[in-house]
């Protein structure tokens, strides 16, 4: 076991290795290695990804499912300049491509939709606000074109405005099937809108979107139902971050948490979705293997921020049935080519944190393969 798992659930599918085919829902991945949603910020100024994306997506076909970075379905939810949206006709032909030169290699390919809710700024977006459950500001700055200024206080959504988001995302799912996208996966990590929603700290309404435990996790199962319905289920997915404690977005209390994902994961049961992909510190504690039996789907887990991903942890996560894939962050980055490095026990090139949000090919497109490092190129 790798350090900090302990067993404190028993193993679903003790059975499998981390190399091995899945199929989740109508997902088909040909090892359970899954490259992490990564914001790399190489998108155009009007959110349109590039030739040089899907040369990056192209290079990481190999892992048996593609998260895409976090894409906005409406300009209000982009976050960061350089972020890809999933709204315009531009767009979605530019997603086309990418798409295509993922299938080209005999990957698989789904988009994370990002709302980044309170995360963002007009000078950022071109939007005249920034929408959340509440009418807070998250903590600290953000970097616009204009230079740092603080996180904005946001605009609270009405009660009428929350179907129009919740649609929003319906609609940027669409989008992404019309891309040639094979699913989706809803962003409810991290501290970004979905998240907003869950935690007592970030969501203080009183109506039917706050307060009880129930009421915070409505509006991630909302989106979820609403997506599930546009594009089918057994091509939708979610990422939660449990505990996370990110951007203001606090879980401190291991009670309400517990209730909180409690109540995600029974309103998400009954759709049948193709996976749930959870980032948390100990995979295989209590929390995050009840979301799994609750929730009733594949389940992908990635440890967090903490360290990168190992090999071994990843190879014990799954050959010992405490997930049905691992996903991947800075070891895929650096490595286009990760699951032939890690069958192989092969070296990894080190990541380059400094060009992960960088707007140039440059720490992006250029780690070299194990092919053309054994080749002398
Ligand atoms: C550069 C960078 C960008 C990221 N962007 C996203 C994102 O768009 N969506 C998301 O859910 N997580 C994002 N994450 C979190 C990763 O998906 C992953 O959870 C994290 O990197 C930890 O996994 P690792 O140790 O394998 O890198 C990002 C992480 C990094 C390092």
């Amino acid at each position: 076991m790798p350090e900090g798992i302990q067993r404190s659930a028993r193993a679903l599918s003790p059975t499998v290795t981390l190399y091995e085919p899945a199929v989740f829902g109508a997902l088909q991945l040909s090892n359970r290695v899954v490259m992490a949603p990564l914001t790399r910020t190489r998108a155009d100024d009007e959110g349109v990804p590039t030739e040089t994306m899907a040369e990056y997506y192209r290079q990481r076909a190999g892992q048996g499912l593609i998260i895409s970075e976090g894409t906005w379905p409406a300009a209000e939810g982009k976050s960061y300049p350089g972020q890809p949206g999933i709204v315009t006709p531009a767009q979605i032909d530019g997603w086309k491509q990418i798409a295509d030169a993922v299938h080209d290699e005999g990957g698989t390919i789904v988009m994370q939709l990002m709302h980044g809710g309170r995360v963002g700024h007009p000078a950022i977006s071109g939007e005249a606000r920034v929408v959340a459950p509440s009418a807070l500001a998250a903590p600290g700055q953000t970097r616009t074109p204009q230079g740092k200024a603080d996180l904005p206080v946001a605009h609270a959504l009405t009660l009428e405005e929350i179907p129009v988001v919740v649609e929003q995302f319906a609609q940027a799912a669409r989008n992404a099937i019309a891309a040639g996208f094979d699913g989706v996966e809803v962003h409810g990590a991290n501290g970004y809108l979905v998240h907003e929603f869950l935690s007592p700290v970030s969501n203080t309404r009183d109506d039917g979107y706050g307060g009880s435990t129930a009421n915070r996790a409505r509006f991630a199962i909302e989106v979820t139902e609403a997506v599930a319905a546009a594009i089918g289920a057994d091509r939708t997915g979610i990422r939660l971050s449990p505990q996370h404690n990110i951007q203001g977005v606090l879980e401190e209390d291991a009670a309400d948490v517990h209730a909180t994902y409690t109540a995600v994961a029974e309103g998400l049961a009954p759709l049948g979705l193709a996976f749930v992909d959870v980032l948390h510190v100990d995979p295989a504690g209590e929390l995050v293997q009840h979301i799994r039996r609750t929730a009733g789907a594949p389940l992908i887990v990635n440890t967090g921020f903490g360290i990168d991903t190992t090999r071994d942890a990843a190879e014990s996560l799954v050959d010992d049935g405490w997930a049905d894939a691992v996903a991947a962050g800075r070891p895929v980055i650096a490595n286009p080519d990760l699951v032939e490095r890690w069958t192989q026990g092969a070296e990894l090139n080190p990541p380059r944190p400094e060009l992960f949000y960088g707007r140039t090919a440059e720490g992006y497109t250029d780690y070299p393969s194990l092919e053309s490092v054994r080749a002398g190129v």
